[in-house]
């Protein structure tokens, strides 16, 4: 099993083998995770750095557990405490860091680009943890796996985006990974959250809350991406929360077989409520553990091409 790249950039153009062997991967390694010692010697001898330049829980730490679980050595940068504040460049600070001899980077940057950019300096295996609004395809990924471990498949599933798609690198790589994998794709949202000329990607915009519930499988719930300036995009986030929230209500009047996603960080009370953020319809923290089992497949594919 190898894939097709020894980077991991974003799901654009990503073929659908290397998808469904990241996916199968990740099922062998969620198994890893059930096992009273959750470790195996796959990446030993290997270092990564996971660099991260914006704040991050979940997949800081879910990657920083994946390559533990794999055995790796890992070191992590944090942009706060380091040189940058010296003036060091960014490009200066990498080269530093590859000069202590690592093989892999995992990098999380407010600016779209910067894991290719990461591609040309350096001779390390590249994961994209996330840059600005461009992509997060480990998230789309783990997003896909949960999906496909409660509904059993991705090809002919009706799934819908919901909220603040402008901002989202999440909505990108849930688009391509998941129109590669034969799933039909729909966004919500208000327009002003909507990017135009979306459809050319070939996904389907609504801007009616239920019926986004009543004609899908499956809502992925994205955040109000407030430090993005989201907020400048509607009137006041109770007004948001009044025609777009997802609430238990409106999940039992529009369909009660729905699977609720959200990547998390949840704002509540915003894009959903309580009742649905620890109700029977979501799968958030599975979710996050898969994003572990997720991380450890993407690492271990990777980190074993060279
Ligand atoms: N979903 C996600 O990327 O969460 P974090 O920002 O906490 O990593």
């Amino acid at each position: 099993m190898s894939l097709s790249s020894k980077h991991l950039l974003g799901l654009y153009g990503v073929p659908k083998e290397d998808i469904q062997t990241i996916l199968d991967t990740a099922t062998t390694f969620r198994e890893v995770l059930e096992r009273p010692i959750k470790k195996v010697p796959t990446l030993q001898g290997k270092t990564v750095v996971n660099l991260f330049y914006e704040s991050s829980t979940r997949t800081r730490i879910s990657f920083e557990l994946a390559q533990k679980r794999l055995s790796a050595d890992t070191v992590n940068f944090s942009k706060a405490g380091s040189s940058t504040s010296k003036g060091e460049t960014f490009k200066d600070t990498v080269k530093n860091i590859e000069a202590m001899k690592i093989d892999m980077i995992v990098v999380r940057h407010s600016s779209a680009g910067v894991p290719h950019y990461l591609t040309k300096i350096t001779n390390a295996n590249i994961i994209n943890a996330g840059d600005g609004r461009h992509e997060h395809p480990t998230q789309a990924l783990l997003d896909m796996y949960s999906i496909r471990e409660k509904m059993g498949k991705l090809e002919g599933l009706k799934i819908c985006i919901v909220g603040d798609i402008a901002h989202s690198r999440v909505a990108l790589s849930n688009i391509f990974g998941l129109k590669t994998m034969g799933a039909e794709v729909s966004v919500c949202g208000p327009a002003t959250m909507i990017p135009k000329g979306i459809e050319k990607l070939g996904v389907n915009v609504l801007h009616d809350i239920d019926k986004a519930i009543a004609g899908h499988d499956v809502l992925n719930v994205l955040r109000i991406q407030l430090e993005r300036a989201a907020g400048s995009s509607i009137p006041s986030l109770r007004e948001y929360h009044n025609f777009f929230g997802i609430t238990a209500e409106r999940i039992e009047n529009n369909n009660k077989d729905i699977l609720i996603l959200h990547p998390g960080p949840i704002n509540r009370g915003v894009e959903l409520s309580s009742d649905v953020a620890d109700g029977p319809y979501q799968v958030i923290l599975d979710q996050v553990t898969n994003g572990v089992a997720i991380r450890m497949a993407v690492l271990y594919l990777l980190g074993t091409m060279n």
